[in-house]
């Protein structure tokens, strides 16, 4: 059961949709690793439909990126209980129920965050999965409520034998616009002291440092903390003392070099689009002379040839001027 195995406070990498892709959580993994990696959503319905093998490659991971939660949402619980029951021979450590997405699309079709007012719909899903489960823990990550703050759904979440629960501290309507609130993640670990005290509860929600997230785990209560955007302001997020501040800027653009072989090696046949790619410029190309110029040069790129010609003629003129 890994959840219960990880020494508390533990740390997660969050999903992000286009974001954390096998490449990034092998950076991530060989800079500052998370005690454990989630990968992005992946469509149950698509991945039971023609449409399977560009949904499987959301589901490519490796050695380096582990331990490794499937991210899974959908709408038909039939789904969910087949998808589950092949998690556990592609070598995921457990499987995670998607309850918190907001995007427009994804709840009109009942999905996801939706899922805070179809209880019933809800129940199916985890029933499913627990039942195609296969051993592996089910998690559940979701929000604090669909249009308000509803805490009678953690009540409903905990009649199941779910392993965890990650709360993200807004509702489905306050998308991330205001800060996460995690004076109401506390009332959920309250709640599982007296109900569940055996399930984990990992806060997420706006931490940006290690410290920060030791901090709000001991103020708030939370078993684990989970991480999403503050790891696009510093990849090493997970570490003690990120020494990120202090990169240079050939440092940066070698890291960034590092991440784009990879990418290239996990898809050799472009099975990812590159724009993809130069979300991340934005993490590595930045706060130093001349970053804004060579990031909007990225940005016109065709190929991932022609990046790395861009970024080894920059890094080269770097150590130029060092020597010079
Ligand atoms: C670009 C992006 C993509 C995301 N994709 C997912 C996803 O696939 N699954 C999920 O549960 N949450 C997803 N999220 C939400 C994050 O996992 C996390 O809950 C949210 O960003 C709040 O945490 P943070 O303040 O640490 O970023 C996404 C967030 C972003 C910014």
């Amino acid at each position: 059961m890994i959840f219960q195995d990880l020494i508390k406070p533990f740390f997660v990498l969050a999903p992000m949709d286009d974001v954390t892709d096998v490449s990034f959580r092998q950076m991530i993994a060989s800079l500052a690793s998370p005690d454990l990696f989630f990968t992005e959503f992946v469509n149950v319905d698509g991945l039971m439909s023609e449409g399977r093998d560009r949904l499987m490659v959301k589901l490519k991971h490796s050695k380096q990126d582990k331990p490794i939660i499937a991210q899974l949402w959908g709408s038909k619980p039939d789904n969910f209980k087949e998808i589950a029951l092949q998690i556990k021979d592609m070598g995921f450590d457990g499987i995670d129920l998607n309850m918190g997405c907001p995007d427009k699309t994804i709840v009109k079709n009942g999905c996801c965050s939706a899922l805070i007012n179809d209880r019933d719909l809800a129940a199916d899903i985890i029933a499913k999965t627990i039942e195609g489960s296969n051993g592996l823990p089910v998690s559940v990550k979701t929000r604090v409520g669909f249009n308000q703050v509803d805490l009678t759904w953690f009540d409903f979440l905990m009649q199941f034998n779910l392993s965890g629960i990650t709360v993200h501290g807004r509702t489905k309507k306050e998308m991330s616009k205001v800060p996460a609130n995690w004076d109401l993640i506390a009332q959920v670990v309250e709640m599982r002291n007296k109900k569940r005290p055996d399930l984990l509860i990992i806060g997420n929600g706006d931490v940006d440092s290690r410290a920060d997230g030791l901090n709000k785990a001991k103020t708030y209560g939370v078993d684990g903390i989970m991480i999403g955007r503050g790891v696009l302001k510093d990849p090493f997020v997970f570490a003690t003392d990120s020494p990120w501040i202090n990169y240079s800027p050939a440092d940066k653009i070698k890291l960034f070099i590092r991440h784009i072989e990879l990418f290239k090696q996990n898809w050799p046949n472009g099975e990812r689009k590159i724009v993809q790619l130069f979300k991340f410029a934005k993490l590595y190309i930045n706060n130093f002379d001349g970053a804004s110029e060579l990031r909007s040069e990225l940005m016109n790129i065709k190929s991932i040839e022609q990046a790395l010609t861009i970024l080894n003629s920059s890094l080269t003129s770097f150590n130029d001027l060092k020597q010079g």
